[in-house]
């Protein structure tokens, strides 16, 4: 579009109706269709996660721009209207940036875990094995699938603390051995110790569902001595109320839906040191 072509509109019409010339139309579609298949391409470019979604808020804000420009005329508006209107996107953009800067750089222990804790859940996070609070060889197999992806690295492919990442100021634990244990060799109660965690070295896995958990537990403990046996009320901790039903019979269990306080503060005190 020329600067006449503008003038000219402008002219004739007031600040009031403004006709988008044909010219205009026409290269302010072909920008959005051109911007359209930038995205496309974009979107099968893999620039690690938060890169891809900062591009494509990018091209997508660049073309509701031209839209509001153009096709809604704010280009031919009143300065005062465009001054309120950009600056708003200015504020926006900038809650934005500063959320997803937050969001993008938190360390993983840090994330809120929106699964389940206990029974309620069915799916979402691996098989949906019946009463996985029993050592089932099908849930051994899930825990041993999951440990060596998870922590093989510090406790080592045997459990004997002897991993490659296991050169921490707090050895992790050798599974073979049932001494220096802080919690009770129990199912449940390490199914509780992977939602916290030991700070500071043994991680939280709270990000993991309760099958999960289960899983890790039971094939933590097949490395060693047999562990301590679950009682009515050691189950009833972790909401395993009724051991006839398939699923503990937790069907109202409780939503875990933040990080456990203790294990925040500690965190906050040990950031703070
Ligand atoms: C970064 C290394 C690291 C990773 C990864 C790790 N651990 Fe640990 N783990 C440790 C350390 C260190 C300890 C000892 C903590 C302490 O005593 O303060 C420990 C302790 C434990 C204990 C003993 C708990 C107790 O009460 O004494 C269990 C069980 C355990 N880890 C299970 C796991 C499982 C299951 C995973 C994977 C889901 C895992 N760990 C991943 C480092 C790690």
């Amino acid at each position: 579009m020329s600067h006449h072509d503008n003038h000219k509109d402008d002219h004739e019409f007031g600040d009031l109706h403004h006709t988008l010339s044909k010219s205009t139309t026409r290269s302010t579609l072909v920008a959005l269709l051109i911007l359209t298949i930038v995205t496309v391409i974009a979107s099968r470019i893999d620039l690690g996660s938060s890169w891809n979604f900062m591009l494509a808020m990018a091209i997508a804000s660049v073309k509701a721009l031209v839209v509001t420009m153009y096709f809604m005329g704010l280009k031919f508006d009143h300065i005062e209207n465009r001054a309120i209107f950009y600056s708003s996107v200015l504020f926006i953009l900038t809650f934005i940036i500063l959320t997803a800067t937050d969001i993008f750089t938190r360390h993983s222990d840090w994330q809120v875990g929106t699964r389940d804790v206990f029974l309620a859940q069915k799916s979402g996070s691996g098989p949906n094995i019946k009463r996985p609070w029993e050592a089932s060889p099908e849930i051994l197999a899930h825990g041993k699938k999951l440990y060596d992806i998870n922590c093989a690295v510090c406790h080592g492919a045997e459990g004997k603390g002897d991993g490659p990442g296991s050169g921490l100021p707090i050895k992790p634990r050798n599974f073979h051995d049932a001494v220096a244990w802080k919690n009770i060799r129990r199912g449940s109660d390490l199914n509780t110790m992977l939602l916290k965690g030991i700070a500071p070295y043994m991680p939280a896995y709270a990000q993991l569902g309760s099958t999960d958990r289960w899983g890790l537990s039971h094939y933590v403990l097949s490395f060693g001595p047999a562990p301590v046996v679950e009682d009515g009320k050691s189950l009833a901790a972790v909401g395993i109320v009724d051991t006839t039903k398939d699923d503990g019979g937790a069907g109202g269990a409780p939503k875990q839906r933040q990080i456990p306080i203790d294990f925040a503060v500690k965190r906050y005190i040990q950031s703070a040191k």
